[in-house]
Order: C-alpha cells, then structure tokens, then sequence
C-alpha cells in the first residue's frame, strides 16, 4: 500500500477528529505502522503499545495466559488488546472500558476491535464501571489518559481500595502513568505508599522518556 510506503519518510495522516475528551484524535501512517494519536501524544500502537507490552513482560506472558478474566480500563485503538490475544494468544475473557464512544468507533474501523470474539466493550466511564461491574479479575490494566492528563481519581484511596477490591488473589494490576514534572514525580511516590504489605508493588521508571509503570500483585495470605 502507497500510504504505508510512504509513511517511512514522512507521516501520512488518514482521518482526524475533534474531541472533547482528547482535544482531537488522529490515525496516521508513521513507520509503516497505523497509529492512534490525540493532539499531543500516542494513545495505540507506536510508543504506547510498546509501553504496556513491558509491563506485560514484567508479569510474564506466560502467567498471563493462564488468567480468566482481564479488564482494560482505557481502550482507545485497543494495541494492549491485540498484545494480549494475537502475542500472548490470551483465550479468556477481556472486558475494555473506554469513556469516548468515537474512539471506539475509530478503533473498529481501522483497528478492527469488533472483529476479537473474546472481547467486550462497554462504553462508560472507568469509574462509575468499577462501582457498578460483579465480576473479579486476575489482571486490570489502568491506562486512562485525556490527551496528555490523568484525571485524579486513579490517584485517590476510594478507586484504589475498589480496584483491589476487584482483584483475585495472585492477579495483577498493570498502572501506566506519565511523569513530565516534579508534583507528578512526588504524586506517584504517595500512590506507592497507599499499598500496605499484603501487595507487591513495583515501579518501572522512564519506560520511553516519561512513562512509569506499576505492577501490583495482591499477594495470598
Ligand atoms: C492511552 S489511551 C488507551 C490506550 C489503550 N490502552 C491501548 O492499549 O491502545 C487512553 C484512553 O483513556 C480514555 N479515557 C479517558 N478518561 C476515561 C475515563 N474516565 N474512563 C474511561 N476511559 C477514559 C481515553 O478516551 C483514551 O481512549
């Protein structure tokens, strides 16, 4: 395909919309590779997708096949999802929940999200879904981002105590956070904190300039 020729040479951009959530999103050729961008960082495929597959290492691709149940919360072009099902040939169950039912839209397209039979969306927001879901998981990625900000409640003992909540015994929580500046660096200092002994909590610095990862195993006791 031409576009994706050229792409090597320069960006070449396919669709672009505004957002109220993102400011606007963008799929463009870049490398050879279809990538998801909002205005002013990659949201799927390119660095992002590279990121999460660290910390997916980091947890073993291996344990992670053995998991039941997997919950994504942050969807966007969905690269965490085809990490897990076309890489890892995770078979059990994700559930993805994504706050801009457009970028869902975007993602089937050019994407083809829709086309993942052990995948289910639900258009929400990561915190209301939370309160509301039944359901127990063995691994739940956190990758919420409005374009370059995380809403604060990721950092608050209330979604945090929830989110433990919801997770098994033995599962993992896989955290991506973007640290820029010094309030930031100090904000992920406290959220360490906020986990007492009976969680394993490690912190990945400068995964791609200014990504820290968390992985946080509820440990049996
Ligand atoms: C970096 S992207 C997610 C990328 C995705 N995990 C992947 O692997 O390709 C961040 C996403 O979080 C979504 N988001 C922002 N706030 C949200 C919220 N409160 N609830 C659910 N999704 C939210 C954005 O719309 C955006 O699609």
């Amino acid at each position: 395909m031409l576009a994706k020729f050229l792409s090597f040479f320069i960006p070449i951009n396919v669709t672009k919309k505004k957002s109220a959530i993102s400011k606007s999103i963008e799929v463009t050729w870049n490398n050879g590779q279809l990538v998801l961008d909002s205005q002013n960082t990659n949201y799927s495929y390119g660095s992002l997708q590279r990121i999460l597959r660290k910390g997916l290492k980091y947890i073993g691709f291996e344990r992670i096949k053995s998991f039941e149940n997997i919950l994504i919360l942050g969807v966007a072009g969905g690269s965490v999802i085809k990490t897990l099902v076309d890489e890892i040939k995770f078979k059990g169950k994700i559930t993805g929940v994504e706050i801009d039912l457009e970028i869902i839209q975007i993602a089937n397209e050019y994407f083809k999200l829709n086309e993942i039979k052990n995948l289910e969306i639900s258009i929400d927001d990561a915190f209301e879904y939370v309160l509301k879901t039944k359901d127990k998981y063995d691994l739940i990625v956190i990758d919420i981002f409005q374009d370059t900000t995380m809403p604060n409640f990721l950092f608050e003992d209330f979604f945090i105590n929830r989110i433990n909540f919801l997770l098994n015994f033995n599962g993992f929580i896989l955290f991506n956070t973007m640290v820029i500046n010094e309030k930031e660096r100090i904000r992920n200092i406290d959220y360490k904190k906020k986990f007492d002994k009976n969680y394993s909590v490690r912190m990945y610095p400068k995964v791609e300039d200014h990504n820290e990862l968390f992985t946080i195993k509820k440990l049996v006791l």
